[in-house]
């Protein structure tokens, strides 16, 4: 499942988000990439652990931690510390796959990649390229988001960053580790959760929601690695 995930950030946490960004001293992206990765990756990160990588980590997780939309579809168990990017000057990242198990930094704890998240710190009008196409099984889909809001997408597909050919294309990467590791579940899960939220705000009937409100925590329970 992509989604489209909005408003994850305020136009004044973006502003703030910006300016550290732009004050920051990058490195060379291939430090986190695979080998796959490695051979066409081409733009730079923050260091990972870096200052600033924290403080914008921090201000990102607790962004989706209260955002109900990425709950509901990511389901997470864990989230990755966000890293950052940044591609200008023909950068991009050529068609991968993210490597399926990482070391949480720091930490020695193994995370299994189950949902990918990109969240976008610069407008579509402010650099050409730089799409992120992603493949299903429906093809391919391009997207270039507002700055604040995030694409959610599983972490099996292929994906690329096309090549930034003006301007520069700012944005956190990173990854979760869901609750339910298979992606046709936690669409099934989120289609079933959007339909009780919709149910509640019409003031359906209770008896009848109460029932679908139920099967929602059993097939969760039924599914959930915790
Ligand atoms: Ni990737």
């Amino acid at each position: 499942m992509l989604l489209h995930v909005p408003n994850v950030l305020t136009p004044e946490q973006v502003a703030h988000c910006r300016a550290r960004l732009e004050a920051a001293d990058w490195v060379d992206g291939r430090v986190t990439a695979g080998y796959q990765g490695a051979v066409v990756k081409q733009n730079r990160q923050l260091p990972e652990g870096s200052a600033v990588a924290q403080e914008l980590g921090n201000l990102v997780l607790a962004a989706i931690e209260r955002h109900p939309m990425f709950i509901s579809a990511a389901l997470p168990a864990r989230v990755y510390p966000p890293m950052f990017n940044r591609y200008e000057g023909e950068e991009h990242f050529g068609l991968h796959v993210d490597n399926s198990v990482r070391l949480i930094p720091g930490s020695g704890i193994k995370f299994r990649t189950d949902v990918s998240a990109t969240l976008f710190f610069a407008n579509p009008d402010e650099y050409d390229g730089g799409e992120l196409q992603i493949e299903d099984t429906y093809g391919r889909h391009a997207v270039k988001l507002p700055a604040g809001d995030m694409i959610v997408y599983p972490s099996t597909s292929l994906h690329r960053v096309t090549p930034v050919t003006r301007g520069t294309r700012l944005a956190s990467f990173f990854w979760i580790q869901s609750m339910v590791r298979d992606d046709a579940q936690r669409a099934l899960l989120f289609e079933l959760d959007t339909a009780i939220q919709r149910l509640n705000q019409t003031g359906a009937d209770e008896q009848a929601r109460t029932r679908l409100i139920g099967s929602y925590h059993n097939l969760l329970r039924m599914w959930a690695e915790v």
